[in-house]
Order: structure tokens, then C-alpha cells, then sequence
């Protein structure tokens, strides 16, 4: 009799370690399940960093033309090349473009001149700011027209 009861009560012991375990394992795979599965492999195209220029069309006579005839031309023409830059035109913009010292002076990176060069006597074109202040004061391009520039560069600088 007190044997039966020893028997039944390691059954239930057993059973509860069994339980317990059985918890334990299932909060485990649960966790595993969690983990997203690997993108599948595409068989045809290698893994790509996706960048934000890819899905834009830019090209030199749409997007670059206006803006630099807007805050550069003024001082880099053919006749007034202000540090033997002219950035009046399409071939010597797409050399220039491949130098450092273009992004380095249109961001206002250490060790180049910050461009575009401030004006205060000519107006360069259309400025942001009031209408009151015709004349471009801008010392810096906005950070979506950085944007384009280093996305034309990226995307080939296409005429
Ligand atoms: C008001 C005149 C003026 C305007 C406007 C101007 N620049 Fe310049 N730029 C200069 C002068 C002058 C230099 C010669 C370097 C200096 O004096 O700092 C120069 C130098 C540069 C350089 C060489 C920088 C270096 O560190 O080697 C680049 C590149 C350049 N400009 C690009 C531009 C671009 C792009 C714009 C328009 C976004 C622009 N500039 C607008 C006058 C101007």
C-alpha cells in the first residue's frame, strides 16, 4: 500500500519534470521560430546594396545646368574663372565633378573652400529666403541639392 502511493507519486513527479522540460523546450524553439529566415537566394542577380540614387533620372541639362548656372556660374565662366574652374559648360563640369575638390567645396568639407562663394553685390539667380532679399546670400545648398549633385555623380554624370 505505502509502496503504491511511493510509485505514485514519482509517476506524478515524473511527469511534472517532463512538463517542466517540455515548457522549457517549446519557450526555446518558439524563440528560434522567431528568427526571419534567410531571404531566399534569387538565382539570377548577385545581392545589390540598394541606393538612393538608383531610382532617379538625373542628368546634367535638367538637374546640374540650372543649379549651377543659378549659384556658380556668376564667378566660373569661361571669362572669369575664379581658380581656373568654368562650370558653364557640360564637359567641363563632368571633369570637374570628378574631382574631390568639387563635393569637398559643395559640402563644406574640411580643407576645401566652401562654395558657393557668398554674393553680395550680384544677384546669382534664385535664392531661397525672403523675396526681400533678392541677392543670393547662400553660403551652403540645401541638403536635398547636395543630394542631387552626389546622385548625378553616382548615376554617371549623363549629360
Ligand atoms: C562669388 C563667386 C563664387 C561663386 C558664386 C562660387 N565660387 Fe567657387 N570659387 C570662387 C573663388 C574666388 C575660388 C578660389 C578659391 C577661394 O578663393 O577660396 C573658388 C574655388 C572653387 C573650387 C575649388 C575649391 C578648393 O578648395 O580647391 C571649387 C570646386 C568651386 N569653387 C566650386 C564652386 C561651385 C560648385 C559653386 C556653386 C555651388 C561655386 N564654386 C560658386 C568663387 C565663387
Amino acid at each position: 500500500m505505502k509502496q503504491v502511493t511511493i510509485m505514485k507519486q514519482s509517476t506524478k513527479i515524473i511527469g511534472l519534470s517532463l512538463c517542466i522540460i517540455a515548457s522549457v523546450y517549446a519557450c526555446k524553439s518558439k524563440k528560434i521560430a522567431s528568427v526571419p529566415p534567410p531571404p531566399p537566394a534569387t538565382a539570377q542577380e548577385p545581392p545589390k546594396a540598394k541606393s538612393i540614387c538608383d531610382d532617379m533620372a538625373l542628368t546634367y541639362t535638367k538637374d546640374i545646368k540650372p543649379l549651377l548656372d543659378a549659384y556658380c556660374v556668376y564667378c566660373h565662366n569661361t571669362q572669369k574663372k575664379s581658380n581656373g574652374i568654368d562650370l558653364s559648360s557640360y564637359e567641363w563640369v563632368k571633369e570637374e565633378a570628378g574631382k574631390d575638390r568639387f563635393m569637398g567645396s559643395i559640402e563644406h568639407k574640411a580643407g576645401y573652400s566652401p562654395m558657393p562663394r557668398m554674393l553680395y553685390t550680384k544677384p546669382i539667380g534664385p535664392a531661397p529666403g525672403p523675396p526681400s532679399s533678392p541677392m543670393a546670400k547662400i553660403t551652403k545648398l540645401s541638403d536635398s541639392t547636395i543630394q542631387v549633385i552626389n546622385c548625378w555623380i553616382e548615376n554617371g554624370r549623363n549629360l
